[in-house]
């Protein structure tokens, strides 16, 4: 029995890194898909910043405009993709396409940590898909398994490497010995870079990951602002030195768990970077790649890993979704993404966690214990320490047992008055050892 043939036609927002590489892989594989599918993809209108650059993308020039409106308001368009990024305009033009009852398919994690449940909304109410597995860990398949697969799993915890653009400098740094500047600037080449690439060495992109991973394993809402967020850019080849001298290796994480604060159940949700045992497979993801640990009562341990960003792997996942948004068309179905409730977000000061720290003290008698003492009268109790000389001080190297972030902190507030101590150089929180 022959396959009911279907045309879609698609209305593309942007082509950049990820569009060009979306409009490749549909003319490679257009066939493919109409074979496995029936359905017939094309490209109806592309809109862009600036229609007269130069382009690579597979396409008819005459179909590019600088009018994204006009392509969501058309009626040769039959599902949106937007591939712009940022805010504004694309919350207003995803909420038109919404509104006129066409499927949007975005890779936009800053616009859903932001306003993801009003589009969420709009999509319901409108009985159309609104598909988003492009916008976390490039062409790792997880927002399908959180949606679908894990719906009924009692999550427990979510961990990962959600950032290409930092995990392909920290490896570069640690391998190659390349500079942080040096190593950013080949990752813009790559495609693996938002348009502001400040958005990943700062932490946000992974933190507006976090967010979208916390209400889908969660259900909760949480958006980009309830994430503690620190960025890359503090990390300096010494730190990833003495990491590695201690066993560890030095990753930018997204960590979102249940936890208990003040008796009730929170989540805490949080973006930073961690020193990580050698020895845990985290410290295996290297360059542009992501891993995403997902953690539950029945399921156990999950990891997921892939190229988490640059053009091809974020296509891939696009397509996935435009397959998906096109053969509902094709079945008048949509697939809802339910609703949120409202969930507790515990502060960072109530988190519970190891660390290293570094303190560059007076080399003379007593000053181990000065620095023990601060750090006992806080309950922070040191899990091992090295010691090495400097010119005219010396220099102390500790991880600590598991302790609560705010008593952590206010060790460090006071060891920071002692005279003892000339400087506190890198904090940095440590995971997977107790
Ligand atoms: P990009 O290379 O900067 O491309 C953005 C495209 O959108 C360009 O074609 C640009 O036009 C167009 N554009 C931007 N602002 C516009 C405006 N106001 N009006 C009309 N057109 C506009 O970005 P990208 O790397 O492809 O990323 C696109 C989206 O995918 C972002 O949300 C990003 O976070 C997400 N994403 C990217 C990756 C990745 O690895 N790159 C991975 C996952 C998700 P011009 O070409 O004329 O400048
Ligand atoms: N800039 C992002 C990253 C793109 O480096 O991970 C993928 O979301």
């Amino acid at each position: 029995m022959s396959m009911e043939q279907v045309n879609v036609n698609i209305g593309l927002l942007g082509c950049g890194t990820v569009g060009t590489s979306l409009l490749e892989l549909i003319h490679e594989q257009r066939e493919v898909i109409s074979q496995r599918t029936g359905l017939v993809i094309d490209v109806a209108m592309v809109s862009v910043r600036d229609v007269s650059k130069s382009r690579t993308a597979p396409i008819d020039p005459t179909l590019f405009t600088d009018d994204p409106k006009q392509v969501v308001e058309s009626a040769d368009v039959d599902v949106v993709v937007e591939v712009m990024g940022g805010i504004d305009p694309s919350r207003e033009l995803i909420s038109k396409a919404l509104e006129l009852g066409k499927p949007v398919v975005t890779a936009n994690k800053e616009l859903l940590a932001a306003h993801g449940e009003e589009l969420y909304a709009l999509a319901d109410q409108s009985g159309v898909d609104l598909l988003f597995e492009a916008a976390v860990a490039g062409g790792i398949p997880i927002i399908r398994p959180l949606r679908e697969s894990l719906a009924g799993e009692p999550i427990t915890r979510v961990m990962g490497i959600v950032n290409g653009t930092t995990n392909f400098i920290l490896t570069k740094m640690t391998e190659e010995g390349m500079s942080f500047a040096d190593a950013l600037e080949e990752a813009q080449k790559l495609g693996y870079a938002e348009s502001d690439p400040t958005a990943d060495v700062g932490g946000h992109d992974a933190a507006a990951k976090a967010a979208i991973i916390a209400s889908l394993a969660f259900g909760g809402r949480v958006n980009s602002d309830d994430v503690y967020v620190e960025g890359i850019t503090e990390i300096t080849p010494e730190d990833i030195e003495f990491a590695h001298r201690l066993g560890h290796c030095i990753k930018l994480l997204a960590i979102v768990e249940k936890q208990e604060s003040n008796g009730a159940e929170s989540l805490c949700v949080r973006v930073h970077p961690s020193m990580v045992p050698l020895t845990h497979p985290l410290a295996n993801v290297q360059e542009s790649f992501n891993a995403i640990f997902v953690e539950g009562d029945s399921v156990g341990e999950l990891m997921f890993y892939g190229r988490g960003a640059g053009g091809p792997p974020t296509a891939s996942a696009v397509l996935g979704d435009l397959i998906d948004a096109s053969c509902n068309i094709k079945r008048s179905s949509a697939a809802s993404i339910g609703d949120f409730t409202s969930i507790n977000i515990s502060p960072i000061a109530d988190l519970e966690t190891q660390y290293f720290f570094e303190v560059e003290v007076e080399d003379q008698p007593g000053v181990l214990a000065q620095v023990a003492a601060v750090l006992g009268e806080q309950n922070v109790s040191i899990q091992s320490m090295e010691q090495e000389g400097l010119e005219s001080e010396a220099r102390l190297i500790f991880i600590t047992h598991k302790a609560l972030e705010s008593s952590f902190q206010a060790a460090i507030g006071a060891l920071d008055k002692l005279k003892i101590v000339r400087n506190i150089g890198t904090v940095l929180r440590v995971i997977g050892i107790d």
